[in-house]
């Protein structure tokens, strides 16, 4: 049988009071609708149509190609958005599911239980429901005296009986397609927000007959629908525990969960150590056996196999096997350490390839920079890569040795094994096996200390 679904994302989301579309905003690192899209794929949603209206355009830049949509012009409620589906979906035959956007924690296993339980029933509609302890906001599901759905009352509409009512519907439904467009077409707008409410299809479709059902979430957290931001950092909570809980589960060792931040898609090899506040970002891949933090931030990055970081900050960069990094290394997009590499502390380090055992172990500034095997940077090292109008890349062979406090104007081209001293300020290539010697002379002049100190002290009386 064909599923499809649709997804609820025209409103407006006014109590996030945000610029910015209620949908889009991230929780653990990705937009809402985002999670409500991962879990719809799993369930293998063959034809998927999100309603956009608010923002149409900035929801529809997010989602892309992984759904169809349609535009709903007025914004005249839930019932009202699913019909401006009907041109799409009107004629097919199958299970129609409807989500709201706005409900990250939404699992593909709870979709798939309601699934099979409105197959089991032979039911016309489904909705999902659950016990909560504070139903505050939420629509009621109304039994009969058997324990049958009978209806849905949103809070406005609510006798003071009816407000009492713990079981809530989730905004998930599960519909026939066909019966569910043609109850929408008796659907009315008189109720406190005269607004068209999706929820009043179910007692459409019992006054015809139909078999409508509830199934009830084992997890109530999935229900937590975010309307304010108070809400979102409640999904948040959640589901960043699940994160955590997830990672240590699988073998990862964090040491204080409290203080650790991983976005969903991160993934982490097993027997890694988390120490405390590490935040890891985006689409970071952490290898096996690595320790992380603390104080550390990576972002967007893929880290190899026993990898140590401490107090640093990465983004965008692909660090290899067995490297070093921090304390106090600020790793910026475009960069990749090869295996034993070392980037040590109070290092910056920017769109430049380090190769194989290099290190760059104190104090530099490389950027736009090819280093290749063995090469040692030392300490104060800079790559002066910006002109003011170009960035100019610096190029250094294998072996070779950058003394301490060195300045290489880029472009520049450090030969195999070439040797720069200390202290020099290279504006030319420097050949294979060269050694560059780019400073003044040093004079020492006997005596002259203690003179100075006496003419110094002379005037200080004056
Ligand atoms: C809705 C349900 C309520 C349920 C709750 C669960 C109705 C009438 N009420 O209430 O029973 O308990 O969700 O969170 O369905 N939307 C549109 N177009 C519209 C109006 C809304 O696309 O004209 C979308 C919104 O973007 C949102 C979803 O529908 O994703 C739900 O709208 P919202 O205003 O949040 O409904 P609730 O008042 O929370
Ligand atoms: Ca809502």
């Amino acid at each position: 049988m064909e599923i499809m679904a649709i997804i609820l994302a025209a409103g407006k989301g006014t109590r996030m009071k945000s610029t910015t579309h209620k949908v889009l905003h991230p929780v653990c690192g990705k937009p809402m609708i985002g999670h409500i899209l991962d879990q719809l794929e799993e369930v293998n949603v063959q034809r998927l149509v999100t309603v956009v209206g608010h923002e149409a355009d900035k929801v529809k830049e997010y989602v892309g190609e992984r759904s169809e949509f349609v535009v709903q012009e007025q914004l005249l409620g839930t019932g009202h958005a699913v019909k401006q589906v009907e041109p799409l979906l009107g004629q097919q035959t199958g299970l129609t599911i409807v989500v709201n956007s706005d409900m990250p924690l939404l699992t593909a296993a709870s979709i798939q239980s309601m699934l099979h339980h409105h197959v089991c029933c032979h039911a016309a509609a489904t909705v999902l429901t659950a016990i909560v302890d504070d139903p505050t906001g939420y629509g009621r599901i109304v039994r009969d005296h058997n324990g049958n759905v009978e209806k849905i009352v949103e809070q406005k509409d609510c006798t003071p009986s009816e407000t009492e009512i713990k079981e809530i519907n989730t905004g998930i439904f599960c519909f026939d397609n066909e019966k569910l467009f043609a109850a929408l077409k008796e659907l009315k707008n008189n109720n406190k927000q005269n607004e068209y409410y999706l929820t009043d299809v179910m007692e459409i479709m019992r006054n015809r007959g139909e078999s409508i059902q509830a199934f009830t979430l084992q997890n109530k957290n999935e229900a937590q629908g975010v309307n304010d931001r108070v809400q979102l950092a409640e999904v948040e909570r959640l589901m960043r525990k699940g994160i955590i809980t997830k990672h240590m589960v699988n073998g990862v060792t964090i040491i204080d969960p409290s203080s650790v931040y991983i976005d969903q898609d991160v993934v982490i090899g097993q027997d890694t150590l988390l120490y405390p506040n590490t935040y890891l970002y985006g689409a970071s891949v952490i290898g096996e056996g690595c320790t992380i933090g603390p104080n550390t931030e990576i972002k967007d990055s893929v880290i190899g196999k026993h990898v140590e970081i401490k107090q640093s900050t990465i983004a965008g960069a692909n660090i290899g096997n067995d490297t070093v990094v921090g304390p106090f290394a600020y790793i910026r997009p475009g960069t990749e350490l090869a295996s034993k590499a070392q980037v040590g502390r109070f290092v910056e380090v920017k769109n430049t390839y380090i190769g194989e055992g290099s290190k760059l172990p104190h104090l530099s500034y490389v950027g736009d920079a090819q280093i290749g095997k063995g090469v040692n940077i030392g300490c104060g090292v800079i790559t002066a890569n910006y002109d003011g109008v170009n960035k100019h890349r610096t190029t250094i062979e294998d072996e070779a040795f950058i003394g301490s406090n060195s300045n290489l104007i880029a472009p520049i081209h450090i030969g195999k094994g070439a040797y720069v001293v200390a202290g020099s300020t290279c504006t030319k290539d420097v050949k294979e096996e060269e050694m560059a010697i780019a400073r003044a002379r040093q004079t020492n002049k006997e005596g002259y200390a203690k003179k100075y100190k006496k003419r110094a002290s002379v005037k200080k009386e004056k």
